[in-house]
């Protein structure tokens, strides 16, 4: 396994709160901003309701496109609900996870950081340990692979309408701009099967505009701290617990960075007229 850490320039951090985390120096950003194991879960596991999902009988897996596999928390939180469940599984579960490095995962995996990303599990460190060295690894509930280049080229590349829960969770807009278009979004818009809802930790306007004009149905998501909610979209708006309403447009039209900036000349127009405004 190489020593990719240096390179990536990532280190393991204690937040405020005293909970590690995973910073990367280049963007200057935590990976979870509130704690690796509790925004795993609660963002994008809990969020997407794998258990509930896990625990249908069907015949096909659920597949998670986990995009920004990082550290590996959100994905890991995604294998623990088939691998070590509190309950029923009757469905198999398949990660997928895009990156670019396994830098910061190596790092995690690491004995002195293992609990603090819940690698201290044998089971789960041997799943990590051979997605790190085969690029994929089975186990009795679950199949987990990792792609590893740059996302733009990766994700169209594995074809359309195989996911059914989308884990989006690049660096924030200012440092990752490139993953937050239209374009982007689209992608990841084109990989869903009908019934799929994507999970992101950014509840910014821009974003939810971009996600709009991908072609989701949007909603907000759970509250992250004071007046800040991460947001949920979907291929349809019955399934947002909580869908942006009309009242949403007038924080659009206000707001001073709306669109990203591939969004077409009509934006506004087009959000506007969207089914889940009518
Ligand atoms: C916020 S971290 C992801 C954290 C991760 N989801 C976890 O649970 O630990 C963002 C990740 O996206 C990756 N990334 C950012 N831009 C990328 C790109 N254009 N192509 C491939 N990977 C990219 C970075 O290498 C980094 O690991």
């Amino acid at each position: 396994m190489a020593d990719l850490a240096a390179a990536l320039d990532c280190e393991v951090v204690l937040t405020r709160d005293g909970t590690p985390a995973m910073f990367d120096r280049a963007t200057g950003e935590l990976m979870h901003r509130t704690g690796p194991l509790s925004e795993a879960r609660e963002l994008y596991a809990e969020a997407a309701r794998l258990p509930e999902r896990l625990s249908a009988a069907e015949a096909t897996p659920l597949v998670v496109l986990d995009v920004g596999l990082g550290a590996g928390s959100n994905a890991l939180a995604a294998w623990r609900c088939a691998e070590l469940p509190r309950g029923t599984v009757r469905r198999a579960l398949h990660i997928i996870s895009l990156d670019r490095s396994t830098a910061a995962l190596e790092l995690a995996l690491r004995s002195e950081h293992a609990a603090g990303f819940g690698l201290q599990e044998p089971s789960a460190r041997a799943a990590v340990a051979a997605l790190l060295e085969q690029g994929r690894h089975e186990a009795a509930r679950s199949r987990w692979e990792l792609h590893l280049g740059e996302i733009q080229s990766v994700l169209p590349a594995l074809g359309a309408e195989f996911a059914d829960v989308v884990f989006w969770d690049p660096f924030s807009p200012q440092a990752n701009p490139g993953l937050w278009t239209c374009g982007a979004l689209g992608a990841a818009r084109r990989a869903c099967r009908q019934g799929a809802t994507l999970h992101t930790y950014s509840g910014a306007t821009a974003v939810r505009a971009a996600l709009l004009l991908a072609g989701f149905a949007v909603g907000v998501g759970r509250p992250i701290s004071a007046g800040k909610t991460a947001t949920c979209a979907a291929t349809s708006v019955e399934q947002l617990a909580e869908p942006l309403e009309r009242r949403w447009l007038e924080r659009l039209r206000r707001s001073t960075a709306p669109l990203p900036a591939d969004a077409p000349r009509d934006a506004l127009e087009r959000i506007a007229g969207l089914p889940q405004f009518r």
